[in-house]
């Protein structure tokens, strides 16, 4: 059917007869010549149809664009002045000898190559929308990611397992999507939020090392970052420890940035534990390259005369903690309120601040609306800590530990990009590691707090935290790491526990009772009684290390048929009203009739 791609086709082919399938992409009619630039995956080639062929001329007048072409001419070198170096296929074009429509094409709802497309409109259309070059490359670098990352695991002697999404829910943090059985009434199965169990068991079952890049399903709030259905280069070893797996998963991404991007990562990404990260940068997932910090002002605020300070420094859940910018001194007053309302965004009630205009004039130095408040020795003390200079600006936050972490890390992120205090470095990974193995949430309904596992319930306690899991459970640190890229979570993992006794012993701390331990995770409890080796493992995400390596701006971008912030697919209408016959035989009673989505 075809000799060449369009895309393909280069001054190497001068003299020769080409056949070329693609799209017209565009037609342009110079008065007596016609151009269209033919499109297929590889790129695009300028097709000339003379007058001189009276029939494929024709042919070409009635042809629009996105209609599919069929062409067979002769590749010659454009005539001089009129060649476009931008283009690899620019020096040529190809004279048509003969052209067939092999089908025509409505007009699409939008030009191919617009930049400025709403979402809306190229999710409805994806298909088109994948047409574009972008897409195209998007799904490419996707391919060829998950490929170099498969063949990594292959020469390190993984093998590929695959396991089941009609399963039991295995708790990963998020909401499961349920599929109702047909027989057996009222029962559910879970979709998997990670293949987490069924990979220990393949561990107990001795594959020693186990792979799989599968999709994931979670029912949680959407983010750029974030997809209800997502994919996970997921994986496990036997007999490793933390070091080692670490290393390995590390090995893997760089080898992968090397032939994918021809980026050369550091040989050793640094560690931070996840205290230092919450302390300096407000932040599990820190992006290293804005060189702003936060500084710790808890103990200095506790006895000043500002409530907004004092309330939280003397809260044990309450933290004070400052984010200085160097310059930020300029800051308009409209600029701080914009800053204010972002961090109210993330629970903050205000944002005070100081510039620091002339600290060698002490107090009469300092500009602010909340110096009044605060004694010569804590205004002393926040200059020295945080280094502040004359011309910068202090952002405060006090509130729960949580919230000023969340507001004055964001705006961290925020202000350095915008600002630009960047290292300048292209890519920089870290490990975030000593997470620990709780934390103390209130639940939404009961408000009863109660401690949750940071990662999920089968991660390890690190070597010698083991008495902490009944004595003090936030005390207690896991082997749990995380690998963090320009500030997004990328993976991951941890090693597990593989004795059933300290498995009890947390789910114990997680309030879980005997009945609900047995009822959901029996047998695992089982599986681990029967000669389980010490195993770990991580998973990265798919599609946010694609995402980043694309520069994309939404994951949405590197996921063929997304879904949007709202869980739909605007394609298909998915999810959609089912009739009462499919509902009757799955047992189903609709609370209320389904709203159909506009
Ligand atoms: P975790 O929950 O950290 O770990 O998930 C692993 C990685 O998957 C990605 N990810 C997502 N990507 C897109 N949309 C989502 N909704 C989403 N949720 C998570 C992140 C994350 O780092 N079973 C463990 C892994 C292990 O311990 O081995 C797990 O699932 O990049
Ligand atoms: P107020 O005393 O409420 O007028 O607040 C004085 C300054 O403190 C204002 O700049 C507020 O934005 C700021 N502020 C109020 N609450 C907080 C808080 N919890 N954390 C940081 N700044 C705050």
């Amino acid at each position: 059917m075809r000799t060449h791609y369009c895309g393909a086709v280069n001054a190497d082919h001068s003299g020769q007869i080409v056949t070329l399938c693609g799209w017209a992409s565009r037609r342009r009619d110079h008065g007596g010549v016609i151009f269209i630039d033919l499109r297929d995956r590889e790129g695009t080639v300028q097709v000339v149809i003379d007058p001189d062929t009276p029939e494929a001329f024709k042919t070409a007048e009635d042809t629009r664009n996105e209609f599919v072409l069929k062409v067979v001419g002769k590749v010659r070198a454009r005539p001089a002045g009129t060649e476009n170096p931008n283009l690899p296929t620019g020096m040529v074009e190809v004279l048509t000898q003969s052209l067939e429509v092999l089908n025509p094409s409505l007009t699409p709802p939008f030009q191919i190559d617009d930049e400025n497309l709403s979402e809306n409109i190229r999710l409805q259309y994806r298909y088109l929308d994948l047409r574009r070059e972008p897409m195209q490359k998007n799904m490419r670098l996707r391919y060829r990611v998950s490929k170099l990352m498969r063949d990594y695991l292959d020469v390190n002697g993984f093998l590929e397992i695959e396991t089941p999404m009609l399963t039991r829910s295995t708790p990963e943090g998020a909401r499961d999507y349920l599929v109702p059985s047909r027989v057996h009434d009222g029962m559910f199965y879970a979709l998997p939020q990670s293949p987490q169990l069924f990979k220990q068991l393949l561990m107990v079952a001795g594959f020693d090392r186990y792979f799989q890049i599968t999709k994931c399903f979670r029912d949680e709030d959407l983010r750029a970052d974030r997809q209800p259905e997502f994919t996970q280069v997921d994986l496990e070893t036997s007999f490793m420890g933390e070091d080692e797996i670490m290393a390995l998963v590390e090995g893997m991404i760089r080898d992968m940035f090397q032939k994918a991007q021809s980026v050369e990562l550091p040989t050793a990404f640094p560690r931070m534990s996840y205290a230092e990260a919450m302390n300096r940068y407000g932040s599990d997932k820190p992006d290293m390259r804005v060189t702003l910090e936060i500084t710790e002002l808890t103990d200095v605020m506790k006895d000043v005369d500002f409530k907004v300070f004092s309330g939280p420094a003397n809260d044990p859940k309450g933290r004070v903690a400052a984010l200085r910018v160097p310059k930020g001194g300029e800051m308009s007053r409209g600029e701080i309120d914009g800053l204010t309302e972002f961090a109210k965004i993330y629970g903050a009630k205000g944002l005070a601040w100081i510039k620091v205009n002339e600290a060698a004039k002490g107090r009469d130095g300092l500009q602010s609306p909340i110096v009044k408040n605060i004694h010569d020795a804590a205004l002393v003390e926040i200059l020295a800590r945080s280094g502040a200079q004359d011309g910068d600006i202090l952002f405060f936050g006090a509130d729960k530990a949580k919230v000023v972490n969340d507001a004055l890390g964001a705006l961290r992120a925020k202000i350095g990009h915008e600002k630009g205090h960047v290292d300048g470095r292209a890519w920089a990974p870290l490990w975030v590691v000593d997470f620990p193995m709780f934390e103390f949430n209130e639940d939404p309904e009961t408000k009863i707090s109660r401690w949750d596992a940071l990662h999920h319930p089968f991660t390890s306690p690190k070597d010698g935290h083991e008495e902490y899991l009944a004595t003090d459970p936030g005390k207690a640190l896991s082997k749990a790491y995380d690998m963090v890229l320009n500030g997004w979570e990328v993976g991951g993992g941890s090693v597990r526990i593989h004795k059933e006794a300290i498995q009890e012993k947390v789910f114990a701390a997680l309030n879980i009772g005997e009945e609900e331990r047995r009822e959901k995770f029996g047998f695992l409890l089982d599986a681990l009684q029967y000669g389980a080796p010490p195993h770990g493992g991580l998973a990265f995400g798919l599609d946010r290390l694609v995402t980043l390596m694309t520069g994309s701006e939404s994951i949405r971008d590197v996921i063929a048929f997304p879904k949007t912030q709202r869980a739909s697919c605007l394609m298909t209408s998915a999810p959609n009203a089912v009739d009462e016959k499919q509902l009757r035989e799955l047992h189903i009673r609709l609370r209320q009739k389904a709203v159909e989505l506009s």
